[in-house]
């Protein structure tokens, strides 16, 4: 028996408009001063005034959200008493929403009861329910069952990840209106997010058919149109399709997980100043090349990539699955070239000594990261210091 998970999805341009058709008077919004300043609150407001719905608004949201941000929202919300609670941003906003949204139906919960054997979480979703309006294209939170927030602990911010089958959005709206506007870099550095998303669960252990459809439909979308949106940020049909396939890579990586990519992206992105999708999206290639050298007696990844490099029409169906595999690696390539995507840590900016010094501390959190449980190849950690260091020479993956 498995499960898929998954929002009830509209999409589309003007997909904002089914908020009317949802039930719910009383909107809690919960959104970050960077979507306010942009305009994108008042393009929601503006439809919830036109429907006749109420709200009030939460704006405290910061990048990678702490706890007592979420206790600060829940604190809002209880006393607002919504049936409705709206996220309206990147992932962050989406996680906080999602956190607050259980601390409300249970007010005696802290972050630490959400986790996948709470049974009583699945009686959920009572008071309120939950509607997702992702403003970038890269998280897929809005398709996803987990949230992740900070806690300060022994001295240092710690990511939890806190997944619970319930925290699914109810709603996802899908709206390209609000990407649109993204400049060229966060265009590309959200769209590896989503690719990593879609590559990362194409292999993962817990691989599945639900997860490899929407997967390689989201690689085919990013690859066809990152390189349109790259160059024309207006081009309506290029932001359609990437939002869009940035929710179905969300909904492949939540039903099948991710592994080693975002193990080190996490870990990259927690010691240096890096975006998420920067990171994810410059690990891909070398974490693609590590798994297809497995030497272990088998090597599943081989043929997994293999027939994805056939399905997306990269390789012929009759290349022997070892050439038509390591095609996938020139693909990542070749789309990076085309949106001027920095391809290893040293052209980030890191010096040699930095790297160096924090290099320890990189795979120690490579360990701690659950994406490390679902890798096809797991590193150990002599692999996991060649894979950063390759990385940060940029030099191809050789074992
Ligand atoms: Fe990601």
């Amino acid at each position: 028996m498995w499960h898929f998970y998954c929002p009830n999805i509209t999409y589309g341009e003007d997909a904002l408009n089914f908020i009317e058709k949802i039930k719910g008077e009383k909107c809690f919004i919960v959104t970050d001063k960077v979507v306010e300043e942009l305009g994108y609150l008042k393009i929601l407001t503006d439809k919830l005034d036109n429907f006749g719905k109420k709200y009030t608004v939460f704006t405290d949201v910061i990048p990678d959200p702490h706890e007592e941000d979420v206790i600060k929202g829940k604190e809002k919300c209880i006393d607002y008493a919504p049936d409705l609670i709206i996220a309206l941003g990147g992932g962050s906003v989406i996680d906080t929403a999602k956190a607050i949204w259980v601390m409300y139906e249970y007010p005696d919960y802290n972050l630490d009861n959400i986790n996948p054997f709470d049974e009583k979480l699945y009686d959920f979703a009572n008071k309120a329910k939950m509607i997702a309006i992702p403003t970038t294209s890269g998280t897929g939170s809005e398709a996803t069952w987990a949230a992740i927030i900070s806690r300060f602990q022994d001295g240092a911010w710690r990511k939890m990840s806190l997944p619970h089958m319930s925290l699914v959005p109810t709603y996802a709206i899908v709206d390209p209106i609000f990407p649109k506007g993204m400049p060229p870099a966060l265009t590309v550095n959200t769209a590896f997010d989503a690719l990593a998303h879609a590559i990362e669960a194409y292999i993962s252990s817990w691989r599945n058919e639900f997860c490899n459809a929407l997967g390689i439909k989201a690689i085919e979308l990013i690859f066809k149109y990152l390189p349109i949106a790259y160059k024309d940020g207006n081009n309506m049909e290029a932001r359609d399709f990437l939002h869009q396939a940035s929710t179905m890579a969300g909904l492949a990586f939540s039903n099948s997980q991710l592994h080693i990519g975002h193990a080190m992206g996490h870990s990259l992105a927690a010691v240096f100043p890096i975006p998420h999708g920067q990171t994810v999206g410059l690990f891909l290639k070398y974490i693609t090349q590590y798994c297809l050298n497995d030497p272990g007696e088998i090597n599943e990844s081989i043929e997994v990539y293999s027939t994805l490099a056939k399905k997306l029409g990269w390789a012929k169906w009759d290349y022997p699955p070892k050439k038509a595999s390591y095609i996938v690696v020139e693909k990542i390539n070749e789309l990076q070239d085309k949106v001027d995507f920095i391809k290893n840590i040293k052209d980030l900016g890191i010096t040699q000594e930095d790297f160096n010094n924090n290099l320890n501390k990189l795979i120690g959190l490579c360990y701690q990261d659950p994406s490390s449980v679902m890798a096809p190849r797991t590193p150990n950690k002599e692999e996991f210091t060649k894979l950063y260091t390759y990385a940060y020479e940029g030099k191809d993956i050789d074992f």
